[in-house]
Formats: structure tokens, sequence, C-alpha cells
């Protein structure tokens, strides 16, 4: 058990005392009382010390449940409150871990609850120990064998409706583990009377009804029985149902329970037939009939029932019979057959019923141990659990009654001895003082029944094989003379004169003076019930049964082993085996179960003091108390005492460090328990006063309130500390949060005013700088202005100074003209007539012309049409003159240059002029392509091996053939291509194979495209509709773009029945592809620098091409 677990006691909530042993006062009367009080609040188990009182609550209580059993499970003896299970699970404990071999001795009274007790502890067992496939299969079986035994062994009494009619006594098997390995089942004289008759009141045993009601149709029929009980001789009909209990149902349980305790179906169907059998028996009539020697003699009334119980066990209706009719008597070699009377055919069937009955029994049990006996030989651990008929007195009691309670004469004799010799061992072992109790020995009684010269089973054995007339006056005539004086036999013959006029005390009784009260005995059967006889013919007759079941049942019966020594008495048997029970109970550690029946009714709430009072005393439990506390009346092992009182001492509180022993010591001492009072064992305190128990209990009950004050005052000082704790460590951080909170919203806030602030001040810093620079750049305007205008001013003054100076120099040079005008001719005046002037003029002008046009004739002039050279003009006035003639001359030389021309050149220039009137000033490529004459074939088709099957491909002649460009739309890039362009149709064909690979017919041809820049893009557009026009149009390149286009233009044009191909000249057209129009689109890039015409691919719908500009 950890530390931390919470001790209990069975002294907490204790109602009335636990256990008898702290009794105080200790008189009958408290005893009862205390019982009685436990008994009505339901707690049916009390303590004497180690033995349990047991008090049948005849209702089901709510104790018995797996939570019970894990709560009692590993818990030592006095820490719950008693029950069956502290004492199963200690014994099972010792068994386990201390390896002692126990026995559980359950007794008490018919109807006290023996058997639902050794129940309870065999399914605690159960429950506790290993689990395991095997192990649950064992168990199971063990368990499972009660249901049978009980339907074969248990009957309805006046005092228990479920009471059983045998002994048993159960060995279980563990193996060092503890886990159960099997079993032996032993059973103690069945009270097979019962089969033939039942007081009054009473059942046969269960399993006949339970075949009757429970069984179907099919099975009654095969079994020949009848559903109706009224049938049968042998089931007594005043109590045939019995309340609470459903017989068809538990038929059901017990076929259940045989099968899985491992019998066969044919075993079950045999047992069925021989209770079948039974019943049949009991039906068999007799009648006399008168022989001639006078004598009556029986024969079968009617011979049905016979019949039918013949058949069921395969036997000869004849033999039978016979063996009802006659009976055979051997003696040495002789053999006397003998005719019976009908009483003594009575006897004769009801002692085969018995016989059967018990014997099918002891067959059960002896097939359940084989089913359930321990498979390995391994040493075994074993738990004996005694349950047997309790102590029974009965208005009638007969040798039945005298067998039970002798064995519980016996039982009550092993108990004084174990339990007195385990209370001195105890002592012994733990080293106290110890002086004898004196308590009253029941061995003089048992001397009475089972003294081997005189005791009373031994007079009738004696009897029983006497030769002589024997009947049952003679034997309790033998009583009387043989017992007389005991103390504890008494009749009305025996010489013990203070019998003589006791009425109670019939002529053909005896009484025994029992443990457990008196008892009287009607001798009548002894004799013939201790003989137990089975006439030999009935036995034979069984044997040769065709029954396997019934052969095993009747092995005497075997003529080839007849065996003339008389069987071993009942009582003879009994004893024997009762001895050997003793002897087996001996070896083992005795756990005592005493059940005490509260009332007669078999009612619940019901406690009859008077009947408890009796059970009380003749169980000897008040002796048992005071053995107990003779000694000392309370013991406890040191370290659970130490634990549960050492708050009552301040060195012992809390903690004891030394040993637990002197910790006790230290804590008696203090508390000044007087020293008489207690006794330190080796391992245990004892304590000699229940009072001195009760003193520290309410020590420590006073104790534990103030220590429940204290832990409740520190408890709540500390939760209230830890709560404040709390609240202090949440209030820091609330607070911490609040004030970053409220730090951030102040530090925003003059954040905010400073960027407003600042922008003030950037705003009016601006301001001031622009205002500074527009005052600078205004006065720099003004300067440039002033300066202007000055310079204006400057220049207009020296303009005009110029002019001035101008007019001034040519008014000076018409003047000196004029002057020298005037001179010359007032000079030559004299020398020439008035009107020689215009003359001289005339004359002049002539001369200046004809050299003029002389120097012309000299003058060697370039017949080249493109030569612009001119000679200057030689005069102002010939400019006119000089102008006609030069555009003469340039007609004149392009006449001449013109009338050289061939046929190709003029084919050439033509083309040339074409391009021209296409491209001139429209596309900045066309300069380039002036200088260039127009090949045509620039790949020497028809020379070039390669182009050879392409040249025989084309029809027509080829006008053009050159390797161009063919864009890739998707990333601008070119291919070569091999262009080739006829009258009819331009192709296009691989550059290396020269595999064509478009050709397009030209009247498919729209347009052309071409951009004003300085690049040989051009795109040939198909018109739509057209057959090639599903690869779309084409997008080429090629540096001789002007002649190529120009080419295609003409072709055009020199055909009447085609259109002209229209040429678009933009920086921006579409192209399609395909499916996808595409924008091709010319920019201006970079000055040349050698990379020449790039085309880019910029998104899915444009071509981008720079050109690089010029
Ligand atoms: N612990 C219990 N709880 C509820 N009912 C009980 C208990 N013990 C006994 N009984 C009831 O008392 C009846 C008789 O008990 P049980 O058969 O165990 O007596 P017994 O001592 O074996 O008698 P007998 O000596 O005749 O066999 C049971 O059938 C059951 O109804
Ligand atoms: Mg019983």
């Amino acid at each position: 058990m950890s530390k931390m677990e919470v001790k209990t006691s069975l002294l907490d909530n204790m109602i009335g005392v636990g256990d008898m042993v702290l009794l105080e006062p200790l008189s009958e009367d408290s005893f009862i009382g205390n019982l009685k009080n436990r008994f009505d609040h339901n707690e049916i188990y009390t303590y004497i010390g180690s033995v349990v009182i047991s008090m049948n609550p005849y209702k089901p209580l709510p104790i018995y449940t797996a939570e019970k059993v894990e709560e009692y499970r590993n818990r030592n003896f006095y820490e719950l409150s008693p029950h069956i299970y502290a004492l199963a699970d200690e014994a099972y404990r010792s068994l386990r871990d201390q390896d002692k071999d126990q026995c559980i001795l359950i007794t008490g009274e018919s109807g006290s609850g023996k058997t639902e007790a050794s129940k309870f502890v065999m399914s605690y067992v159960a429950a506790v120990c290993g689990k395991g496939q095997e192990v649950n299969k064992v168990k199971e079986q063990l368990l499972q064998s009660n249901p049978v035994l009980e339907a074969f062994g248990n009957a309805k009494t006046v005092r228990n409706d479920n009471s059983s009619r045998f002994g048993k006594y159960m060995d279980i098997e563990f193996d060092f583990k503890g886990d159960p390995l099997g079993g032996v089942i032993s059973n103690y004289l069945l009270e097979k009377s019962r089969v033939v008759k039942q007081p009054r009141g009473e059942r046969n045993f269960h399993i006949f009804y339970q075949l009757l009601s429970g069984a179907s149709e099919d099975t009654l029929k095969n079994l020949k029985l009848d559903r109706d009980f009224s049938k049968y001789n042998y089931l007594s009909l005043d109590s045939a149902t019995v309340n609470g209990l459903d017989d068809a149902a538990s038929f059901r349980t017990v076929r259940n329970a045989m099968q899985i305790v491992g019998f066969m179906e044919d075993e079950v169907q045999s047992v069925l037939e021989l209770v079948a059998a039974v019943l049949k028996l009991g039906n068999i009539e007799f009648k006399p009939e008168s022989r001639v020697n006078g004598f009556d003699e029986s024969r079968v009334k009617d011979k049905n029932d016979l019949k039918e119980m013949c058949e069921l066990l395969g036997l000869e209706q004849s033999v039978l019979e016979r063996a009802f009719s006659f009976r055979t008597v051997e003696a040495k070699m002789e053999k006397v057959s003998t005719t019976l009377n009908v009483a003594q055919a009575y006897y004769a069937r009801d002692a085969l019923a018995k016989n059967l009955y018990s014997r099918l029994f002891s067959w059960l049990v002896n097939r359940i141990n084989e089913s359930i006996k321990a498979q390995t030989k391994v040493r075994k651990k074993v738990m004996g659990v005694l349950d047997i008929y309790g102590f029974e007195i009965f208005e009638d009691n007969s040798f039945e009654q005298f067998i039970i309670n002798y064995c519980n004469e016996k039982l009550q004799q092993i108990f004084i001895e174990l339990t007195l010799r385990e209370e001195q061992e105890e002592y012994v072992r733990e080293g106290i003082e110890w002086t004898n109790i004196e308590y009253f020995n029941n061995a003089i009684i048992c001397d009475l029944i089972e003294n081997n010269q005189n005791g009373i089973l031994a007079m009738l054995d004696e009897e029983c094989l006497r030769p002589g007339t024997v009947t049952d006056e003679t034997f309790l005539d033998k009583l009387n003379t043989v017992c007389a004086e005991h103390q504890h036999f008494e009749s009305r013959q025996s010489k013990n004169s203070k019998f003589l006029t006791d009425h109670s005390l019939p002529h053909n009784c005896f009484r025994i003076q029992h443990y457990a009260g008196k008892v009287l005995y009607r001798v009548e059967g002894f004799v013939d019930k201790n003989n137990d006889l089975l006439y030999r013919d009935l036995s034979q007759a069984m044997y040769k049964a065709n029954h396997s079941l019934i052969k095993l049942l009747f092995p005497e019966g075997n003529p080839s082993k007849v065996n003339l020594k008389r069987p071993p008495t009942a009582g003879f048997q009994f004893k024997a085996s009762v001895g050997t029970l003793m002897k087996n109970l001996l070896t083992k550690n005795p756990n005592y179960i005493r059940c005490i029946k509260p009332n007669d009714k078999k009612a619940a709430h019901i406690f009859t003091d008077s009947l408890v009072c009796h059970q009380v005393r003749y169980l000897g439990l008040m002796e048992n108390v005071r053995v107990r506390r003779a000694g000392y009346a309370f013991r406890q092992a040191y370290e659970p005492c130490l634990e549960r009182y050492k708050m009552l001492c301040k060195q012992t509180w809390p903690h004891w460090r030394g040993p637990v022993r002197d910790g006790v010591e230290v804590l008696l001492t203090d508390l000044q328990v007087p020293v008489e009072e207690f006794a330190y064992g080796r391992s245990k305190i004892f304590i000699r006063n229940p009072r001195t128990l009760f003193f520290l209990e309410e020590k420590r009950r006073q104790c534990l309130e103030d220590l429940a004050t204290l832990i409740q005052k520190i408890f709540r000082g500390w939760k209230s500390r830890r709560q404040f704790l709390l609240l202090k460590k949440s209030q820091v951080v609330v607070a911490a949060w609040y004030r970053r909170y409220a730090q951030q919203k102040k530090y925003q806030k003059i954040r905010c005013s400073a960027l407003v602030v600042q922008s003030f001040i950037r705003g009016w810093k601006a301001r001031k700088i622009l205002r500074e620079l527009k005052y600078k750049k205004r006065c720099e305007e003004a300067v440039t202005t002033i300066a202007a205008y000055w310079h204006g001013t400057q220049a207009r003054r020296e303009l005009k100074r110029l002019k001035e100076e101008a007019r001034r120099k040519h008014a000076i040079a018409v003047i000196w003209a004029y002057w020298l005008g005037l001179k010359v001719r007032r000079e030559y005046r004299k020398f020439f007539r008035a009107n020689a002037g215009k003359k001289i003029y005339d004359f002049t002008i002539q001369r200046i012309m004809q050299k003029y046009f002389l120097g012309l004739k000299t003058t060697t002039l370039s017949m080249s049409p493109i030569d612009k050279s001119w000679p200057a003009k030689p005069y102002g006035f010939l400019e006119g003159t000089h102008q006609e003639l030069r555009r003469i001359f340039h007609l004149w030389r392009c006449k001449k240059y013109r009338s050289k021309f061939t046929k190709e050149m003029k084919a050439t220039y033509e083309e040339k002029l074409a391009a021209s009137e296409l491209f001139k000033d429209k596309k900045a490529l066309y300069p380039s392509s002036v200088g260039q004459p127009f090949k045509g074939d620039y790949v020497e088709l028809s020379k070039n091996p390669k182009y050879q099957k392409l040249n025989s491909l084309v029809e027509d002649k080829v006008l053009l053939a050159d390797v161009v460009s063919k864009i890739n739309r998707a990333n601008g890039k070119g291919a070569p291509r091999m262009f080739l362009l006829t009258k009819n149709n331009f192709v296009l064909a691989d550059q290396k194979t020269g595999q064509v690979k478009t050709s397009v017919p030209l009247p498919d041809l729209s347009s052309v495209s071409v951009s004003t820049q300085n690049d040989g893009f051009f795109a040939l557009r198909v018109k739509e509709g057209a057959t090639s026009a599903a690869k779309g149009d084409f997008l080429l390149s090629s540096d001789r773009l002007i002649e190529i286009i120009t080419k295609l233009h003409r072709i055009g044009s020199a055909s009447a029945d085609r259109n002209q191909i229209k040429i678009d000249i933009s920086d921006e057209f579409l192209v399609q592809f395909k499916q996808d129009k595409v924008c091709v689109k010319f920019i201006q890039g970079a000055p040349k620098n050698g990379n020449g015409v790039i085309c880019k691919r910029k998104n899915n719908r444009l071509l981008e091409v720079s050109v690089p500009s010029p």
C-alpha cells in the first residue's frame, strides 16, 4: 500500500462492535444485542478474532459485487468492516504467499447459510486468483460442480429450502503462483432415506422435480416419464413446488453445468435414466399371494411400471421380478432361497431405490472429480472448504441425525482444539506469557459415540454383526447397559434411575446431550440403516442389466466375485471417513465461519433472540470470545498500530524515525496507559482490555478532530496564500501589460505630434527655400532678359552702324562709279560718237557669249547620268541659259545611256524602278538595296546538286531563290529556309535537304506587311479561306526584302487575271499563326552595335522586333 493511501480499519464507522472481542461488558445479552444491532443494519458478518460469525440475512444483499471483491482484495483482515471476503482473502494470501495449506470450516445449523458461504468463498478465490484460458476453465469447472451436486444432493426441508443432504469437503488445489489447478471433492453420507420417504412438508431431492418440470417432452417420453408429480409414489406432494424455486430453470442450469464440468451426452442420458428408474421403482407395488405352505408370497401388482423400468435399464423383467419375490442366502457352500412376503418385498424395493440413488450420487462425485482433478503432478497448495450438514434436531431423529450430529460434534472439537492451539501458539510465538484457559471440551461426547469399545457406534456394529435375533430394541438395551453411566447419555431404561420418571423420554428412544443441545433419537431403523443391506439377488439382478452405468454401480452383483464377507456398516464407514477428514483438517491452517440463522421462518428482518442465543451457546461463541480475551483482547502488528495512533503523542507525530516497536512504546508511555494493560510481542502489541483500545480510539477520535481542524487551518491558510500569490502574480502581469499599453499609447501620441511639428517645420523650411530659389531664378531671368535686351540693343546698334557703313560704302562706290563713268565718258567722249555706247555694249555682250559657248565646247563633260557636276556659271545674266543647257545635256546623255541598254538590263532597271516606287522614302532599308543588282537566283539552284530535286519539283521558272529566315512565333528566333518564287507560287523548302515544306499559290496571297525600319522582316499574308491558309501567315526575314517584295509585286502587276498584291508598310501589323493572331511590333533600339535586328516574344500575342536606330 502506498504511503498516500488512506488507511482504514475495522474500527471505522462501526455498528456495534465489529469484533466481539472488543465487546464491553462481555455478557450473553450484550453479545446477542450486538449481533441483533448489526443484523438490523444488514451487517451480517461479525468477527471473534479471526473467526467470522455469519448471520443468514434471508435476502440478497449488495455486498458480493465485483467492486466488493476489489475492495477486500489484498487488504489486511482488520482493515475493513467484517466480511466473508476478508477471511477468504486472508486464507488465499497465506496459502499463496506463506505456503500454508488452508481449510475453511463452515459450521452452523441447517439453513444458517453454510452452503451459500462456501460458494462466496469459492467465487471470491476464483475472482482474485490468476487468470488465463486454462485457469478460467478450471475455475469454471470447480464452480459449476456446485449446481450438479446441489441438484442431486440437496432437498427442501422444513428448515431450509435448499438443504444439503450430504456432507461435502472440497480441496481446491493451486500451483506455486496461486493459480487453481483443480480439485477433489469428498462426499459424506447422503441422506438416502429421503429417496423413498420424506417427512411432512419436505421434498425428495431436487433432481426429481427438476427433471419432471424442466425436461422436454421428448426426453420425458424417452425416459417413459410423465410430467405429473402425483403419478410417483416417491415424490411427496404437499410441497412439490417451492416458492422462489424454479425447477425447470434449475434443470437447464444443471444440464449446462454438467456439460461445463465435462459430462458426455451419453453419461447425462444414463444419469437421467437412473433417476427415472428410481421414480419407476417407487411405483412398483406388491400384492400377497397365498402359498400352499400357508405363507404369503409377494407378487408384483401391476407389471407395467416394472416393465418400463426394466426397459429403461436394459433389465430382464423376470430377473428383477424374481429378485422381488425371493431371497437367496449363501453361507459357505450352501445356498438357501426363501420367499419374500409383501412387507419384505417393499423393503427390498426401497432398499434398491436408496442404493441406486446413493450409488449414483457417489458416482457423480467421482465423475466430477475425474474432470476437475489437477492435471499435473507438481506439488500443490491446497485450500479445503468444508460444508457439512448442520447440527439437526428434528421432532423425530433417527440414524441419519445421529450421524450428522456426531459429525458436528467432531467439528466442534476440532474447532476448540485448533482455535485454542492457534491462540496459544501465537502467544508463544510472540513471546508473551500465557496461562491456560478452561473451556468445555466436547471430547467426552465424541468419546461416547465413537469409542471403539463401548461407544454407541461400536455397540450398534456389534449388535448388527451378532448372530441371533437382532432388533432395534436389543440395541437400545445394550446401550442402556453400557452407556448408562455416561453423563451425556440419557435413557428411560438405563440404570440411571433419574430418568425413570422422565416422560419426555419415550421408551424406544435415547437422548444425548450434544454440545449443541439435547437430542432425542428413536432407535427404530438404527440396525437396518447401519446394516444398509441390499439383498444379493437384487444386486445380482442389477449387475445383469444391459446398462453400463448400472453395471458399474453394482460391482458386488458380479457372480464371479461373490464375497461372503459382510460389507462394512454405514456407521463404521462414516466414522472412518470422518476420522480421515479430521486428520486432513488438522494438517491445515483453519479458518472458521460460524453460521447462525436468525429465525426459523426463513424470513428476512426477523431476529429471534432465543434461537440465536441457543446457537451462540452451543457453538461456544461466548467461550470463544472469552478464550480470545483471556489473554489479550486485541493485538495488532506494531506498524499499523503506530500508524493509527501516532497522532496521540508529540514524539511520534507526524513521523517516527526509529524502530516501530519503540515508537509504540513511547506512544503508550506517553499516554500513561497502565503497564499491565499491554504486552509487547515480537511483532505485535497485545492489548489486554477492550477498554484500553476504546480509550485509544476515543483519544484518536478527539485528536483526529483537532487534527482535522489543524489540517483545515493549514489547508485554508495554504489555499488563501496560494490564492493571494496567484492574485499578486496576476496583478503584476496585468499591471505590466497595462503599463505597456499606456506607454504605447503615450508614445504614439508623442510620435504623432512630433510628426505634425516636423512636417510643419519641414513645410516652412521648404517654402523658405522655394521662395529663395524662385527669387534666384527671377533674378537670373531678369539678368538674362536684361542681357538679351542689352545685346539686342548692341546688335541693333552695330547692325545700324554696319548698314550705315555699307550704305556709305555703296554710296561711295556708286558715287565713285558715277564719277569714274563721268570721268571716263568725259575723257572718252571726245573719242566716240554719241550712240557708240550701245554698240560697244552689244558687242561686249556678244563677245562674252561667244567666249562662254566656245568655252563650253572645250569643256569635257561626264556622260554618266548620275554625274551631277556642271561648270560654274560664268556671268549672272547667263544663269537661265546655263541651267537650260545643263538640263538639255542631261536629257541627251540619258537618252544616249538608254540607247545602250540590253533587254535584261532594261528589265532589271524596270525592277529597280518599281522598287524605288514602292519603297523609296517609305522604308529605311531601301537605300541599301539600290546599289545591289537584283540577281534573282542566289543559290544557283540549277547548279547546286543538293537542290536538283527541288529544282525539278518547281514547274515554272524560278524568279527568285534565296535563303531566308522563317521566324518562329514561339521564341522569335529565325530558322533558315529556302525561298523560291515562281510566277505562280512561292515555295519554302528545307535549306539542307531541299525538301519542300510549303508551297503557296500566289493568288492565295492577299498582302505583304513590312515595317518602315531598316530591317528585313516581312509577313506574307494568306487570304482567309484559301487552301494554304491552314498554316496561317508567314513571317520571314531576308536582307533581300526589297528585291523579294518587288518581284512579288511585279508578278501581280504583270498578269492581268490577278490582283496586285498589296503592300502595307507599318511598324505594327498582325500576323495570323494558325489559330492565333500575333502582333509584330517594330521599335527603334539602341544604335547599331553589331547585334543587328533582335526579335523577341513578349507575350502570347506580341513579338517585338527591335531595330537599331541608324
Ligand atoms: N449470505 C446470504 N445472503 C442471502 N441469503 C442467504 C445467505 N446465506 C443464506 N441465505 C439464504 O438462506 C438459505 C439457506 O442457506 P444454505 O443453504 O446455505 O444453508 P445451509 O447452512 O447450507 O443449510 P443446510 O445445512 O441445510 O445445508 C439459502 O437458500 C439462501 O436463501
Ligand atoms: Mg447446505
